[in-house]
């Protein structure tokens, strides 16, 4: 039997939260219109509200897409890690390096004896998960790929590539006839901390509210962009908070203090916009009767998890992190290579960690 975590009994994780980090950038770095890496925030974009009552779903047609089939791995997060440690003089100290992403779901991780462990998520099981999401679409409603986009033209519609007061007005007035690019990003990496676990996460971020503040390491008002269907009923209040929560650990982990809304009709017309703060979610969601989610219980169950992984992990090779099921209690861990770092480290890296 490998060695397993039991994600039950809940009641093990209740109790006052374990001490969470406030994430801090300690590097950033964009892709390019082509998803071409660059060292820099290049792609950094502002946040500029948007116009109400715009069809989502126009552009459909020219959507320049991303093809999201090959895995990237780590690649882009272990270059600008390479950059930050050759421009500091520094190793970073973290335990686990990964994609914020990861943090919950199933992966691989291949320690480095004495240091960091570096996890990734299997690329060929997520491929195969989406063609059974696919095949289960009812053929309701708008196609999937339709619906997909309307998340990324919202994002071109509430964002300007440079700040307000240097961007003219016609570009601010046009930006529904954009030419919607998802290839284009911007990525943060943050030290954090859950419980005694150090972290370094890297993560795409939307927007930033009004710009990167001059000193390292302080707080940045970052924002995350979402779309979602608009609230009719109290069925959709419990989805939207079942959603909420999903919101929350995202956003938290990079440190991502407002999240906005754009709600939508079923046909995809941008009919209202939310401000949300991050940190009163936890508050939200627990306010109403059965809650179905607790901000502690998840950072408890994390810090748990992070620490048994870290003691688990205790030699060098690749292992496999796994759930059998989604509903599974055990999430097992078991080595996959005796040596080396499969493909989830790059040449790049490990030449410079030889030196
Ligand atoms: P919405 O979340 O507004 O629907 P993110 O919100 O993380 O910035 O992602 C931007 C958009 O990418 C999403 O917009 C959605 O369209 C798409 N997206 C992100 N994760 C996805 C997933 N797991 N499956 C399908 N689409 C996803
Ligand atoms: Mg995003
Ligand atoms: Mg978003």
């Amino acid at each position: 039997m490998p060695p397993s975590f039991s994600v039950q009994p809940v009641m093990r994780f209740v109790g006052a939260s374990q001490p969470v980090k406030r994430p801090k950038e300690i590097a950033c770095f964009s892709y390019d219109e082509n998803h071409e890496f660059r060292p820099d925030d290049s792609s950094l974009k502002y946040y500029y509200p948007p116009q109400l009552g715009v069809d989502l779903s126009r552009g459909f047609n020219t959507f320049v897409k991303h093809d999201d089939s090959q895995d990237e791995h780590l690649d882009s997060l272990l270059k600008a890690i390479v950059l930050h440690e050759q421009e500091t003089g520094t190793k970073i100290d973290a335990k686990m390096v990964t994609w914020r992403g990861m943090m919950t779901k199933s992966g691989q991780a291949a320690p480095n004896p004495s240091t960091n462990s570096f996890i990734e998520e299997n690329h060929a099981h997520k491929m195969l998960s989406r063609q059974k999401e696919r095949r289960g679409n009812p053929g309701r409603g708008p196609p999937p790929e339709v619906m997909q986009f309307w998340g990324y033209k919202f994002e071109t519609l509430s964002t300007l590539p440079a700040p307000w007061a240097e961007t003219s007005r016609d570009f601010i007035e046009g930006r529904e006839t954009q030419v919607v690019n998802n290839k284009e990003q911007y990525c943060s990496i943050v030290r954090t901390g859950i419980g005694k676990t150090v972290l370094c996460l890297g993560g795409e971020v939307d927007a930033i509210w009004d710009s990167k503040p001059q000193e390292k390491g302080s707080p940045i008002n970052w924002v995350e962009l979402k779309t979602s269907a608009e609230i009719r009923h109290p069925g959709d209040m419990e989805t939207f908070h079942r959603k909420l929560m999903k919101y929350w650990i995202q956003s938290f982990l990079l440190g991502v203090p407002k999240i906005i809304v754009g709600f939508r009709d079923r046909d995809g017309l941008l009919v209202d916009i939310k401000e949300i703060e991050t940190q009163q979610i936890p508050q939200t969601v627990n306010a109403r009767p059965n809650a179905p989610w607790n901000a502690d219980v998840c950072v408890n169950f994390a810090a748990a998890f992070l620490e048994w992984l870290t003691q688990t992990i205790n030699d060098e090779g690749v292992w496999r992190i796994s759930r059998r099921t989604a509903h599974s209690p055990l999430i097992e861990v078991y080595k996959v290579e005796e040596t080396g770092h499969g493909d989830i480290l790059t040449d790049e890296f490990k030449n410079w960690r030889i030196k």
